[in-house]
């Protein structure tokens, strides 16, 4: 099968997206795939990447990321058509780099994982891995993924959603009902992921400029309590033919010295944080957890894959923090290690996922 590995982006985790790449194209069986790896630039560009996993390595000193080297992809145009072309230089003649079966979108944030891209492989009749539009947009979203999960009677924390316009115009009534929800809240972008823009807030002189950061990601942004618990996630695996999703066992974030499980925490080695996978629960904690994941996932109309992040009280009820679409699957990412400990390897999940996309 010849795949399109789409990665980078113009989303603020473009760097996650390409190191997520580099363990794709280590780890995938070359032996049945054909790989064409597409860049996208942080401007939006489409370019011929190298297949080579060592540029994609995620190091802690030099986030990778894809830059412009004069290529330009193009997508078919038509959808009888399946064929990818690139031209290698301005003014060159297109060259074709064949049909391709699938495109493996490997790509976090905005213009990735909202539904924009996927889009336009709906247009172009092309197979992909992962949630359609309606998923992602929904999945991408904390203001939306939170009201559709507690229309369908899921446990989510409670928020406030503050446009940036509200909060020009009025800081004093966000502040005021922002104080209801009670000390310490999370100040979060509405469409972010990686923890990018997001901020504790434990005395509510910090709320501005808290709100400011979450600002610079998106022009919504919500103010969430903080949920006393711990933070448990597992991964969801579904094809389009609407057999009931399968749900990993559950992986645990352990803060040791840390306020949260922020950027430097995820991606950069900082101290203070441990994934323990699998996690210490009751076997009727993890058959109630992996109920509500695949509930949540269908609420959304999720489909291929998906990360379902909660907290679990200390009274014993699980909370959904939030739900993403297209989780990090770098090798030290929780997506893949709730796999493995699943029984499923990071190589047997990229020919599951390839092959859901074509169910
Ligand atoms: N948004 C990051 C990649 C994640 O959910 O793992
Ligand atoms: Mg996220």
């Amino acid at each position: 099968l010849r795949v399109a590995l789409v990665f980078g982006g113009r989303s603020s985790e473009h760097s996650i997206s390409c190191a997520t790449a580099g363990g794709v194209l280590e780890a995938i069986d070359r032996s049945r795939y054909e790989v064409i790896p597409v860049g996208i630039t942080r401007d939006g560009a489409f370019v011929l990447e190298q297949d080579d996993p060592s540029r994609f390595a995620l190091d802690a000193t030099r986030l990778p990321e894809v830059v412009d080297n004069g290529t330009r992809i193009q997508w078919p145009d038509s959808v009888s058509s399946r064929e990818l072309t690139v031209t290698e230089a301005r003014g060159a003649a297109p060259r074709s780099l064949g049909a391709i079966d699938v495109v493996f979108p490997i790509l976090h944030g905005p213009y990735g994982e909202d539904g924009t891209i996927q889009g336009l492989f709906e247009l172009l009749g092309l197979p992909y891995v992962g949630s359609g539009v309606l998923a992602s947009a929904l999945g991408m979203d904390k203001h939306f993924t939170k009201t559709v999960l507690e229309k369908a009677g899921i446990a989510v924390a409670p928020w406030q959603t503050v446009t940036a316009q509200q909060w020009a115009s009025s800081a004093s009534s966000v502040t005021a009902s922002a104080e209801a929800l009670g000390l310490p809240v999370f100040v979060k972008p509405a469409r972010a992921g990686s923890s990018v823009g997001v901020t504790k807030v434990s005395a509510w002189d910090e709320l501005p400029a808290a709100i400011d950061i979450a600002l610079h990601e998106d022009s919504r942004i919500l103010i969430e309590s903080a949920i006393v618990g711990r933070e448990v996630e597992c991964g969801v695996l579904s094809g389009r033919g609407g057999a009931a999703p399968r749900v990993s066992v559950a992986g645990e974030i352990v803060m040791t010295a840390r306020e949260f499980y922020d950027f430097e925490a995820k991606y950069l080695d900082a101290p203070g944080v441990d994934l323990v996978c699998p996690a210490s629960l009751t076997d009727d904690e993890l058959s109630r957890m992996q109920e509500l994941a695949a509930r949540a996932f269908t609420a959304i109309d999720g489909a291929g894959l998906a990360r379902v992040d909660f907290f679990l009280t200390p009274s014993g009820e699980f909370v959904i923090n939030e739900i993403n679409t297209m989780p990090g699957f770098t090798p030290i990412s929780m997506f893949p290690k709730c796999w493995i400990a699943s029984g499923v390897s990071y190589p047997a999940l990229i020919d599951e996922l390839l092959a859901l996309a074509l169910e």
